[in-house]
């Protein structure tokens, strides 16, 4: 069993194969497996991956492992979203802890905000679990900086996630900062683009047609081109210091100095690779030339536009 490894998170979001097309079991397994051999710690997932698959095969899997890591070294978050009924809040994380054979979760977010729904009654009915040990903290994902500040000073909220790449680092300036100031731990969320900033995913032609990423903002007008050339820039830098692009683009987030990446993979090979190539530190005219890129890709976004999937709330 190799070192624990600080920062990085594994994601199991592409493990069950909702949205991610062709995923095999076997294979969702070894890459959870191979997280923790490699010094993976830290796991997040939410009850909507698989809808409930994801959940249930990490649960299990980590399981086999208490015996030799222990529990307590391990952290496990899952995410549920602001449900129609606020009296079923309680059931769905009754749900998350039985599907992953937990007592307890480390970190409970709320997924996504809802512009119909507020989140309060929903925080108060997780209360009692805080209370009672079953979820130790709380955490928000993808919410505005606004409501950011306003439900820290109400509620005991501790994590922060939210998206960040090179294809997507907008409001990471100010959510950083605000999480640094509210004393909250950061979690960057997809630092390979979701994949695309891998050398394997240059046009949409490179996806099975079921893939959702093949209508990601990046392989359309007017974002294309500023995404090619990031794509390709990374190749070559990767290249020249003699590292796959996903390594230079895991580099990059990491010198933005959040406190964890959520990283995805989908099999042993992509999480090996990873650990592999944790030591890499980019030079700075190279970070300093995709941190110039990825300015150039925000600037064509909307202002309106606050998360990398266009939702509108
Ligand atoms: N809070 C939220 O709303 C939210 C949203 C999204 C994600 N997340 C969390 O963040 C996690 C990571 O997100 P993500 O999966 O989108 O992130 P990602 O790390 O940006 O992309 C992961 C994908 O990149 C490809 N890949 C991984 N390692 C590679 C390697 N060594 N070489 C080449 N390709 C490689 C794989 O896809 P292919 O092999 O298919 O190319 C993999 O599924 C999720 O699992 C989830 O836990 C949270």
């Amino acid at each position: 069993m190799a070192m624990a490894i600080d920062h990085l998170i594994l994601g199991t979001w592409a493990l069950s194969d909702r949205h991610w097309p062709n995923q095999l079991r076997s294979d969702s397994i070894k890459t959870i497996h191979a997280a923790l051999k490699g010094g993976f710690r830290h796991f997040d997932t939410a009850n909507s991956y698989g809808n409930g698959l994801a959940e249930q095969l990490l649960g299990q899997q980590l399981k086999r492992f208490y015996a030799s890591i222990g529990r307590e070294n391990l952290s496990i978050a899952s995410k549920i979203a602001i449900p129609v009924d606020y009296h079923g809040t309680a059931k769905l994380i009754e749900k998350t802890l039985r599907r992953m054979c937990l007592t307890y979760l480390d970190v409970l977010y709320i997924h996504w905000p809802s512009s119909t729904r507020p989140v309060e009654p929903v925080l108060d009915e997780i209360m009692p679990f805080v209370e009672n040990g079953r979820i130790r903290s709380i955490g928000l994902s993808n919410f505005p900086l606004s409501s950011i500040e306003r439900l820290t000073s109400e509620y005991p909220i501790r994590y922060c996630q939210f998206p960040l790449s090179l294809i997507w680092r907008r409001s990471f300036d100010s959510i950083g900062s605000l999480c640094k100031r509210l004393n909250l731990t950061a979690v960057a969320y997809s630092p390979l683009g979701f994949g695309t900033l891998s050398d394997k995913h240059p046009t949409i032609e490179t996806f099975s047609s079921e893939d959702w990423r093949r209508d990601l903002y990046c392989y359309k007008k007017p974002y294309i081109d500023v995404f090619l050339t990031i794509s390709e820039t990374l190749r070559q830098s990767a290249s020249s210091i003699g590292m796959a692009p996903s390594a230079v683009a895991v580099a990059w987030c990491l010198s933005k100095q959040v406190d964890f990446i959520i990283f995805g993979a989908r099999n042993r090979q992509q999480v090996e690779q990873l650990v592999h190539s944790l030591s890499v530190q980019i030079p700075e005219e190279m970070y300093n030339h995709l941190d110039q890129l990825s300015k150039e890709l925000d600037a064509l976004v909307d202002k309106d536009i606050d998360n990398p999937f266009f939702h509108r709330w």
